[in-house]
């Protein structure tokens, strides 16, 4: 067993060593716990003493494969995973059970604090008549009939209207006005004073997202895989929607699937792609009143002005317009000339009409789960509001703000890294400073009085619901309702995102296993730790938009020489070749996630050196009953617990080919210990071993 190393710090090697004295102790008076917060924080304390040894996998060497140390059992503990199940996470964990209490709330098997006010009765009886929806039935049938009508027809379907002088565009438009729908357009709207509109590919397909990209290094049969399951799919689809026949059905499946290959290729070029030196990629602006230029660039065949002005249902004439992708644009130009009308309206009015429906195998997919995500889609501030007075607690909001506080001024410290200029080190503090606090979600009230929910079938209620959303989001184009963007979080969420002048975070992130009121400080480090500094890391990165931050060179060079190690890294551990990995999201993510990794364990070191070593009971918390570890390894073991994953596999990889085990979810533990150097001194891992490789990619 590898136990803590030589350690450099006179300080730590005290801490450490009294710990290790106490640990001997099987029980002091102050663990025995005379009040009822002691004997809750003892159960808590057993309790996480033995989940954190059954996931342990004790025969793994730590300095080979700290994964299968710290995860090596974790599947074991969770349901048994068959083909086509989604992988399992501690995240998915968590996010499965914001849902559940969600769907509490909403079935008023837990009351919620404050009096149930019209809103909530009114979400409630959406979510009632999800419930209890027939799945087939003529109500069914005819919402949709008449939707595919309003929306210009389907060439399948007799009686629907359907031309050859169908206007993709203006459909397409149509729909972002009412539903938002973001289908072969995309767009993203600011207001700060003026409009400014970026037009994007869009943010979703249906093929999934690794595989519709521009670099996809994509194995012909993987691809037909995912096309023959997907074309299936899409079969079923059409055929249970509208009693269609199994050969006309397949061929259209076909077609949407094929033609949404196509506009994958000029997709998410900047994750799949060597950057660009070619200024065809370089964002361009229009006015507003110039549209004809852009519409002219594009063949005629996209008549932007008519999108613009019918999906935000305004003039656009005083507004700047960006094309983000000027190489997607011309795809979407391209095949939207080349493909029949008939499969450019199958692949709209299919993607549309899957929102409206409910899923295809509710044995996989519950009713109640997916009423509940609705509810949660269409009118996150009511939930949010409910599950904020339900779980929000002032203890564990200041407890959590302390945390932040000490986290920012760790990170404030380790700037002080690499050859960064004095100048370079102030204008990154600086820009820390801006970052005043954590923020919980407020919520002012919303109104949904005027929504006409009641007395009317589910399709008609998650009509206007959605609708009412399309409404909502139109909002930041006219610069209107503030209260739109005062929870970008919301309480129910798991995760945190940076804002101008904080970092938000939800109260679903803060439920065991990721945080307990009770947790020792070495877990409350390594669970949230990470996650905050993560997201301030984030902050002080610059990508293209942060030009203050890039205009001092020493920054810039630093970050691109630090991406480039990542890179040269992650790459090598995939493929085993350097140059082959580009996703530029990914490498950010890397080395934030480094980042968080190191100044959240500096943190808990330097929280460590405020305590007075004579106060043994507080310092005797941070280990766990029973697990023989010191609460610095502990660090490390939650932290690595805390990203536990278990995915459906055929057969395990044989070991003799070793990249075949090397996977995306190992290296977001393995890599990212691997780069810090306390680590390897905490297990002992001698130079040289796979957990403490000489070349470290280092930021913060
Ligand atoms: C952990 O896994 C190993 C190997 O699969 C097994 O032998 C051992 O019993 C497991 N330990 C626990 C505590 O589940
Ligand atoms: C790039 O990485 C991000 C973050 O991990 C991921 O979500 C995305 O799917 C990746 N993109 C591609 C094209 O694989
Ligand atoms: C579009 O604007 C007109 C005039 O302002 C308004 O009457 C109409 O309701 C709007 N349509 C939508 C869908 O918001
Ligand atoms: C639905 O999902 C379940 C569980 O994943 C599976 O056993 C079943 O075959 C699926 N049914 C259909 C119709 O696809
Ligand atoms: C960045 O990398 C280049 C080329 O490897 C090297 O010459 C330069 O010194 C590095 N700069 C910094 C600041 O590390």
């Amino acid at each position: 067993m590898h136990k803590t190393g030589s350690l450099t710090l006179d300080l730590r090697l005290t801490l450490a060593s009294i710990l290790a004295l106490c640990s001997l102790v099987p029980q002091t008076a102050a663990e025995r716990g005379a009040n009822g917060r002691g004997r809750e924080e003892q159960i808590m304390r057993n309790a996480k003493a033995a989940e954190v040894l059954k996931y342990m996998n004790p025969t793994a060497d730590p300095c080979n494969n700290f994964y299968d140390f710290a995860c090596g059992n974790w599947s074991q503990y969770q349901p048994e995973l068959r083909e086509g199940d989604a992988p399992i996470s501690v995240q998915t964990q968590l996010l499965q059970r914001a849902q559940k209490d969600v769907q509490m709330l909403l079935e008023g098997g837990v009351r919620s604090k404050g009096r149930p006010n019209l809103d909530e009765r009114k979400v409630k009886e959406f979510y009632k008549s999800c419930l209890t929806v027939e799945r087939f039935s003529t109500l069914q049938q005819a919402f949709l009939m008449n939707f595919i009508k309003e929306y210009h027809g389907l060439p399948l379907l007799a009686g629907t209207n359907w031309n050859m002088n169908y206007d993709w565009v203006q459909v397409i438009a149509r729909l972002r006005l009412n539903y938002g729908f973001d289908f072969l357009i995309g767009m993203e709207v600011e207001n700060n004073g003026k409009a400014v509109i970026q037009l994007t590919e869009p943010t979703t397909s249906l093929i999934p997202r690794h595989l519709c990209s521009a670099g996809a290094i994509v194995e012909a049969k993987d691809r037909e895989e995912v096309t023959a399951q997907l074309q299936t799919d899409i079969a079923k689809d059409l055929q249970t929607w509208f009693g269609l026949r199994e050969e006309e059905t397949e061929r259209v499946g076909g077609d949407i699937i094929r033609f949404e290959f196509e506009l994958c290729r000029y997709m998410r070029e900047e994750e799949s792609l060597p950057p660009s030196e070619d200024e065809n990629t370089e964002p361009q602006v229009y006015e507003g009143h110039d549209l004809t230029r852009l519409s002219k660039q594009f063949g005629h065949i996209i008549n932007f002005r008519k999108y613009l002005e019918t999906s935000l249902n305004s003039t656009v004439a005083n507004t700047e317009i960006v094309m983000k992708s000027q190489r997607y644009f011309q795809q979407l130009a391209h095949i939207a000339r080349s493909n029949p009308r008939p499969t450019l309206t199958n692949y709209i009015m299919y993607r549309a009409l899957s929102e409206i429906n409910l899923p295809r195998n509710e044995t996989s997919n519950p009713r109640a789960g997916y009423c509940a995500q609705l509810v949660m889609r269409y009118f996150p501030k009511v939930i949010g509001e409910m599950y904020k007075n339900r779980y929000q607690r002032s203890e564990i909001r200041s407890n959590v703000e302390q945390l932040f506080a000490d986290i920012k001024e760790t990170f404030g410290d380790s700037l002080n890294v690499n050859d960064l200029s004095n100048n370079a080190q102030n204008a990154l503090r600086n820009k820390l400073l801006a970052y005043e606090t954590l923020i919980f979600p407020t919520y002012k009230g919303m109104n949904l009085r005027d929504l006409p929910l009641e007395h009317t079938n589910f399709w008609h209620k998650q009509d206007i619901a959605m609708k009412f959303k399309g409404y909502k989001e139109r909002q930041r184009f006219y610069g209107g309702d503030a209260e739109l963007d005062d929870s970008i979080v919301q309480a129910y969420d798991v995760h945190m995102k940076l804002l101008d002048n904080g970092i938000m975070t939800g109260w679903g992130l803060l439920q065991p296993p990721f945080y307990d009121y009770n947790y020792a400080n070495s877990l409350k480090y390594a669970l949230l730790g990470p996650l905050i500094a993560r997201e301030l890391a984030g902050a002080l990165i610059p990508d293209a938009q942060q030009t203050e931050l890039t205009r001092d060179e020493s920054i810039l060079e630093i970050f691109n020489n630090v991406t480039e190690c990542y890179r040269m890294q992650y790459s090598n551990y995939l493929y085993n070749i350097p140059n082959v990995f580009y996703n530029a999201t990914k490498l950010r993510e890397l080395m934030t996630d480094s980042a968080g990794l190191n100044v959240a364990f500096q943190g808990y070191l330097r929280w460590l050196s405020s305590m007075d070593p004579i106060n043994r009971p507080q310092l005797l918390r941070e280990t766990l009953p029973g697990v023989d570890f010191t609460n610095t390894q502990l660090f490390f073991i939650v932290f690595a617990q805390s990203r536990c994953h278990a995915k459906y596999m055929e057969e395990p990889p044989p070991t003799f080919l070793p990249l075949d085990t090397h996977t995306e979810e190992l290296f977001n533990v393995n890599g990212v210990l691997a780069n810090n150097v306390e680590f390897a001194r905490e297990f002992g891992c001698a130079l040289g071993t796979d957990m403490n490789p000489d070349d470290k990619c280092t930021l913060f």
